[in-house]
């Protein structure tokens, strides 16, 4: 099959131009560079020389690949040269006027058959392609920043572009080595989409002081998994430019989520814009660089000093009661396993003796430090026998009555002064304080699943937690080598309410026919470098848990963008609850 688009002229030749420009002629293409004037012209070629000089230094290609790469590259000034291309990707500054000027003048200069594409991030590639008389062989072509080696490719099509065209489009992005993903025109196509919502929430959960930026930023790298926190993401990407795209996002959507944080355009306004101004979020070592100078390294810190803690009690049997079992066993704690039977109790021990000679397995420990591990746990079958230990910490049940009941007796129990935990994802955590005559000494030690390898722990205080029992559990925390964030007692705590609202942006995605379940995984993997995609994430948790995580989070803060997804509730209705049962957004079925 002939190659698409054999000669492609890139019009601006700032960040993003000068990336595309060296990846299409990399690819083996004659490209035709234009920038606005001749000093700009100048400063443009002297850009893609030293990008590819510096390419050549980090061996991702040879001296000889450059020499032929930029004899391929041609940089001038001034439209006409347009002419001779076959695809035109305009790059020029993110003005809506600009780019409408610049596509009416290609569109007189250009012949009929070229294709015209907009790197747009977050104006109308359909306002943009109504200055052509073309709209059918216009459409978007947004890359990533940077270009080199970010795979993805967003390709856009307005209602009026032409379906072979956009084929050709995806086509070209795939012969760049980059992966396309269909995109409708709407504002922020799939992965801002979905990004930026998260991102102002963040910023927006930063400006309450719900929790600190430290914390905010560790909670969604270690509970997540991202390869950065979102406030340290939002200062590399520019606090302006993501302001903007919000401002687009809400402009189209109405909703409130999407309408930019307050404090975002506080800090446009003090010209704080994040790492290219030397400050943001957070404060850098100088304009451009990517060396925080102010963030507090290392967990969250106690300003008081903590209650001993010798023993733990755990009550449960489930994943998560035996995977904190293990972790306080591991670094040498005594564990009174505590379950509503010793049977139970005994078979929750099994399960642990069986992940700890996994551990052995791999190399992760040895058989002595398993055997070690496993004789400081001793099951228990009455939650009387907890009367001794400093702290214990419970994992049954996602269900109030339960909990509160269990509250209740522990309050009976166990000895004053001991630290009541709760490792609830969706409950509040007052509500099991209120259970005990003691709420002082109750707090939430929110731990992932699974226990033993996620770091993160989310440390939750009530209006009523005494500061020393804050304390002792980030003490604690520390001991057992999990990092602790510190957050108030209300809905989804950091992770979940910045994780699940993003989860059902994805389904309302789908649920309108926007993008498809793979394209909007692929998008957010390679555009974000998340390690799964949203549909992958929610057929690993379960339907049915994200749903009542979903409703919880609506039922606390009211927000009409938090309502579930209505198709999520039919998967969920329909018994669709993901790898569980085989089926949820994908069919898992055992082949
Ligand atoms: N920077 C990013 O991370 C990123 C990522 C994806 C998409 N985008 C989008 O890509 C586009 C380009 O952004 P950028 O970051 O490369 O901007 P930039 O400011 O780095 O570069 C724009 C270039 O266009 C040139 N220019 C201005 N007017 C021109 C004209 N009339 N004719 C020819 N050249 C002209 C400028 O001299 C400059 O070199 C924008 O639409 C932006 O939203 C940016």
């Amino acid at each position: 099959m002939e190659r698409p688009f054999p000669t492609v002229a890139v019009v601006g030749l700032g960040t993003m131009g000068a990336g595309v420009a060296v990846a299409v002629a990399k690819s083996g293409r004659r490209v035709i560079g234009i920038e606005a004037n001749e000093d700009s012209a100048a400063r443009a070629l002297a850009r893609i020389e030293e990008a590819t000089a510096h390419a050549v230094a980090r061996e991702r290609i040879t001296a000889e690949e450059r020499a032929g790469l930029l004899a391929r590259i041609s940089v001038g000034h001034g439209l006409a040269a347009a002419a001779e291309a076959d695809l035109v990707i305009e790059e020029v500054p993110e003005q809506l006027e600009l780019k409408r000027e610049v596509f009416a003048e290609l569109d007189r200069i250009c012949p009929e058959s070229t294709v015209l594409a907009t790197g747009t991030t977050a104006l109308s590639v359909t306002r943009i392609a109504a200055a052509t008389a073309r709209p059918e062989r216009v459409l978007g072509l947004h890359f990533f920043n940077p270009v080199h080696t970010m795979k993805l490719v967003e390709v856009v099509r307005t209602v009026l572009t032409a379906p072979q065209v956009a084929e050709d489009a995806a086509a070209f992005a795939r012969d760049l080595g980059k992966e396309p993903v269909a995109a409708g025109d709407r504002a922020g196509f799939v992965v801002n989409g979905l990004l930026f919502a998260y991102l102002n929430q963040a910023a927006a959960m930063y400006e309450s002081r719900y929790a600190t930026r430290e914390d905010i930023d560790a909670a969604m790298r270690l509970g997540c998994g991202l390869p950065m926190g979102p406030l340290a993401l939002l200062d590399l990407i520019g606090v302006d430019t993501a302001r903007t795209v919000l401002e687009a996002m809400y402009e189209q959507s109405r909703d409130r989520l999407h309408a930019p944080a307050p404090i975002l355009g506080q800090l446009v306004s003090a010209g704080l814009l994040g790492r290219k101004s030397g400050r943001g979020f957070y404060t850098y070592e100088a304009p451009g660089s990517s060396r925080a100078v102010d963030a507090a390294t290392g967990p969250a810190r106690a300003q008081v000093p903590g209650r001993e803690v010798r023993s733990v009690g755990v009550c449960g049997s489930g994943t998560m009661a035996t995977g904190i079992v293990e972790v306080f066993a591991k670094a040498g704690y005594r564990v009174l396993l505590a379950a509503r039977s010793l049977e139970k109790a005994e078979k929750a021990k099994a399960q642990l003796a069986r992940s700890l000679e996994r551990s052995v397995a791999k190399g992760r420990m040895t058989a002595e430090q398993r055997d070690a591990a496993l004789g400081l746990v001793t099951p228990v079958g009455q939650y009387a026998e907890l009367a001794e230990v400093d702290l214990v910490v419970e994992a049954v049940a996602e269900n109030l009555e339960v909990k509160r009941e269990l509250f209740a007796t522990l309050d009976k129990i166990v000895k004053p002064g001991a630290v009541l935990a709760t490792t609830t994802s969706s409950l509040p955590v007052i509500s099991c304080a209120s259970a005990t005559s003691r709420p002082q000494d109750v707090i939430g030690m929110h731990f992932f699943n699974p226990a033993p390898a996620m770091k993160l722990v989310e440390v939750v205080s009530t209006v009523l937690t005494a500061p020393d029992v804050t304390a002792t559990v980030l003490e604690l925390c520390a001991k057992v080598r999990k990092h602790p964030v510190e957050c108030g007692d209300r809905a989804g705590f950091i992770v979940n309410a910045l994780l699940f609202p993003y989860l059902n942006d994805a389904v309302r995605m789908l649920q309108e026919h926007y993008a498809t379940v793979d394209d909007i995984d692929t998008a957010m993997k390679l555009g974000c470098g998340y390690p799964m995609g949203p549909f992958e994430l929610l057929d690993v948790v379960g339907l049915d848990v994200s749903l009542t995580i979903e409703k919880v989070l609506h039922q606390e803060f009211r927000e009409p963008g938090l309502a579930a997804a209505p198709l999520l509730e039919h998967l969920v209705a329909a018994g669709c609850l993901g790898r569980k049962t085989g089926r949820g957004f994908r069919d898992h079925a055992r082949r």
